[in-house]
């Protein structure tokens, strides 16, 4: 049996672009030909559609000790067996390092690739761009975009791949209001397809991929090797942090309201700001919020920064004292920030990323109809304090990446959710205890669709972010790509009928799934097609 390799890649007929010297390392079909083991899929002659489970290291079918080495030496000694990178940090595994291990966690430090095009030409775009290895970090693009005097638009988390997973379905960061979203800076991609080829997909050649691989999700159509991405004039984005909260019915010593009134105030409170979240979307901003369940319904916290690119401290303090007027005239006592430059856009943290953290989420855009009548912003906030009052965290991120802010080429196959979103958010559980059976989990995770319902129904027709969702998203290929769903699956089928690259909830995902032991969707187990026989 022949296995189907993405490893390496064919020459191809014609010399094509490379933005990266790696790139250009290539297998001939000589090569090819002389390893029968190794099958690439010829997308004329796709053959009948795969049976059974994928193949994995213990099967008869995976090729030998002996071929991967011949393989080896027709390369040069390039193949690489790499353990995954958290190897050294499991006591168990015979890499286990404890320094290999903090330097891991500390900063991954692989050898990634970068270059300023201060005047690149694609499509109709003429101007400044980067060629970015697909590795990449956000926190690494920091340092090029200071030394360059320009910036580019980077996850928020530090830690994120910049043009990998992040930009596949969309990515959003504190400049989503102001440039759009990841997918919407790219301008080129180098791509490894299905079928082995090494191929350009940018508004000029291959567009159906190019549409596809910008927010078209990851995974799915091909392995993006690096990308071309627009270069933005430097901007500075000034920060503003606001909180208040309430305990046990009170907002403290100063207050003399009863228990309910403060509750009530409270959210009436957390309804101004995220009225006003339009306004903050309006003049390019975007906000990271959280509204946080405590002990009881009569304790509940709400904090936010404000990302304000392009704003001196002085305008963001202007901008923000109307909010702060009303919500302190409800009677709530707030903290607030002299605004300053921002702590989570520039190279602070130097790859030190976010914790794990043990819960589970789902995610939903809401639209900007939501705030256009009265009553169904009423109806939203209804919904989301429902939400925190079941026990659960709320994480709001107010932004606004129409068309007009993406520019061109426009983010070809991204969920056409984000263009009509104010907010998107991130809804999390509190985790089930370490070790908890399956049945606790399935229970916890159905407790979580219940309460992620009435979000849903106040935000109909809208979707989520696949990069934050839920894994088990009831109705995904709706709710990850809306109505280009059926593009996306036509060009999956043409480009990789084998299914070669699969994730749950992705386009064409639907034929396959992972075994696992205890049912849970986890990758712990065999990916199967989901009608084949178990062995
Ligand atoms: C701490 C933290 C902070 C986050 N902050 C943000 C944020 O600010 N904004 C935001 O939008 N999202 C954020 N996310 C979500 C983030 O977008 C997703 O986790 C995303 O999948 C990360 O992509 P990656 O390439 O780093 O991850 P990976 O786990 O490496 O990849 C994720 C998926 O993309 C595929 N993929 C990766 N690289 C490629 C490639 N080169 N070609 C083809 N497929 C590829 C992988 O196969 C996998 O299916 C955050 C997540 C975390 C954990
Ligand atoms: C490939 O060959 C090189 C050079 O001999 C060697 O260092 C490397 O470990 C080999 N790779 C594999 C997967 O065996
Ligand atoms: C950004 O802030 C720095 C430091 O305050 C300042 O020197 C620089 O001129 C600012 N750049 C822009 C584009 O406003
Ligand atoms: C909080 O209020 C909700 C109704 O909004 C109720 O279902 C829940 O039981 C209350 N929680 C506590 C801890 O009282």
């Amino acid at each position: 049996m022949r296995v189907l390799l993405v490893l390496a890649v064919l020459a191809a007929e014609k010399a094509i672009a490379i933005n990266i010297p790696f790139e250009s390392f290539e297998l001939t079909p000589a090569e090819v030909d002389a390893f029968p083991v190794i099958a690439f899929g010829d997308s004329a002659n796709p053959g009948p559609a795969r049976t059974g489970c994928r193949f994995v290291p213990g099967d008869s079918e995976w090729p030998t000790d002996d071929d991967w080495s011949r393989l080896n030496v027709s390369m040069g000694g390039a193949l690489l067996r790499p353990d995954p990178p958290g190897a050294v940090c499991y006591p168990d595994h015979p890499r286990y390092d404890e320094d290999a291990c903090l330097a891991l966690m500390r900063n991954a430090g692989r050898t990634r690739e970068f270059e300023y095009l201060p005047d690149y030409s694609v499509g109709d775009y003429h101007g400044p761009a980067a060629r970015v290895s697909a590795g990449l970090e956000a926190w690494e693009m920091f340092d090029y975009m200071r030394a360059h005097d320009m910036t580019l638009v980077v996850p928020g988390g530090y830690t994120v791949g910049a043009y990998g997973g992040w930009m596949a379905a969309g990515g959003h960061s504190p400049l989503a209001s102001t440039f759009g979203l990841g997918s919407d800076q790219v301008l080129s991609l180098q791509v490894v397809t299905a079928d082995g080829r090494f191929v350009t997909a940018s508004p000029e050649s291959n567009q159906d991929l190019f549409y596809a691989l910008c927010g078209g999700g990851p995974s799915t159509y091909g392995i993006v090797t690096s990308a071309v991405v627009k270069a933005h004039p430097a901007t500075n984005v000034t920060t503003a942090s606001l909180r208040f909260q309430v305990t046990n019915g009170a907002f403290g010593s100063e207050s003399d309201m009863s228990a309910s009134e403060a509750v009530e105030a409270f959210w009436t409170g957390v309804g101004m700001f995220f009225h006003y979240g339009k306004d903050v979307t309006e003049f390019g901003g975007t906000t990271y919020n959280y509204v946080t369940p405590g002990m009881n319904n009569a304790s509940v916290s709400f904090r936010t920064d404000f990302e304000m690119p392009g704003m001196t401290p002085d305008d963001v303090a202007a901008f923000l004292q109307p909010l702060y007027d009303a919500i302190t005239d409800v009677g709530i006592p707030i903290s607030k920030t002299v605004p300053g430059p921002s702590s989570t856009w520039g190279p602070g943290r130097r790859g030190i990323g976010d914790m794990p953290g043990n819960s589970r989420l789902a995610s939903r855009l809401f639209p900007r109809r939501n705030w256009e009548s009265d009553d169904l912003f009423d109806e939203t906030m209804a919904a989301v304090r429902t939400f925190v009052e079941g026990g659960y965290s709320f994480h709001g991120i107010h932004m606004g990446p129409t068309e007009e802010v993406a520019g061109y080429p426009g983010g070809g196959g991204v969920n056409p959710a984000f263009r009509e979103t104010l907010m998107h958010a991130d809804l999390f559980d509190r985790g089930v205890a370490p070790g908890a059976s399956a049945d606790k989990v399935k229970e916890a995770h159905d407790r979580l669709v219940e309460y992620v319902q009435p979000i849903r129904d106040v935000t109909k027709g809208s979707g989520a972010y696949m990069n934050e969702g839920d894994v088990l998203e009831p109705d995904w290929q709706g709710s990850y790509f809306g109505d280009k769903y059926e593009r996306l699956l036509a060009i999956k089928q043409t480009t990789d009928p084998w299914n070669l690259f699969w994730a749950p909830g992705t386009v064409g995902s639907e034929p396959w799934a992972v075994r696992t032991a205890d049912g849970l969707p986890t990758q712990n187990g065999l990916l199967c097609r989901i009608d084949a026989p178990r062995r």
